[in-house]
């Protein structure tokens, strides 16, 4: 009995302090700030599981079909290119200051599978600057996305920029 009125003594006490912390202000919020190394262990872990439970059962359209890629080119180059870069393109101003910051994309391609991009793409990540895309673009457009990121993490600088001339003009 008195163990668990001492549990419940620590509890109350806990509950109280991070009720004081929180509305104390005294937490920095700022963006310059990293995470210290716990918490960006639990947001990545978290991240990483959560991304890889949800995307379990999504089932991969054909992605090969190059007019699909050229699309999701089109798309890329519009909405994800200025915060992810591309071969050869930096990341934009914005990407500079945001945490956590996006990672280039070609380098990290390879660690999802297609439906794990898919998934990212379409719900986005909670508590990061990576926007949901689903609520403005249908699951075929996002796939195209998806096969155009494929193709990306083997392209050179060179075979960009080839492919951005070759559909300069292409609106989407
Ligand atoms: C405003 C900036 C911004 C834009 C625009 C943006 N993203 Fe992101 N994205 C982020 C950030 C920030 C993260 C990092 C999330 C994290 O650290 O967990 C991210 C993460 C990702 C990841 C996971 C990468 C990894 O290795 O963890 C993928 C895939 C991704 N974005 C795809 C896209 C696609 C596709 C588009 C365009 C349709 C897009 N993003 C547009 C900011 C952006």
């Amino acid at each position: 009995m008195k163990f668990l009125l001492w549990v419940a003594g620590v509890v109350v006490v806990t509950i109280i302090g991070a009720v004081i912390f929180i509305y104390s202000g005294i937490y920095n919020i700022s963006a310059t700030i990293p995470h210290n190394g716990l918490t960006h262990w639990i947001m990545s872990t978290t991240m990483d599981n959560s991304v890889k439970h949800h995307a379990k059962n999504i089932v991969v359209p054909d992605l090969s079909d190059s007019s699909k890629i050229e699309m999701g080119f089109v798309r890329y180059r519009a909405v994800c290119a200025n915060c992810h870069g591309a071969p050869g393109v930096s990341q934009e101003e914005l990407a500079a200051g945001l945490y956590p910051k996006p990672p280039k994309l070609v380098r990290t391609i390879h660690e999802w599978t297609p439906a794990e991009l898919f998934w990212i793409t379409k719900y986005g990540v909670k508590m990061t600057g990576m926007p949901a895309w689903g609520p403005t673009h249908s699951d075929d457009k996002i796939w195209y996305i998806v096969a155009f990121m494929e193709k990306m993490q083997k392209m050179t600088p060179e075979q960009y920029k080839n492919f951005s001339e070759e559909f300069k003009n292409e609106k989407d």
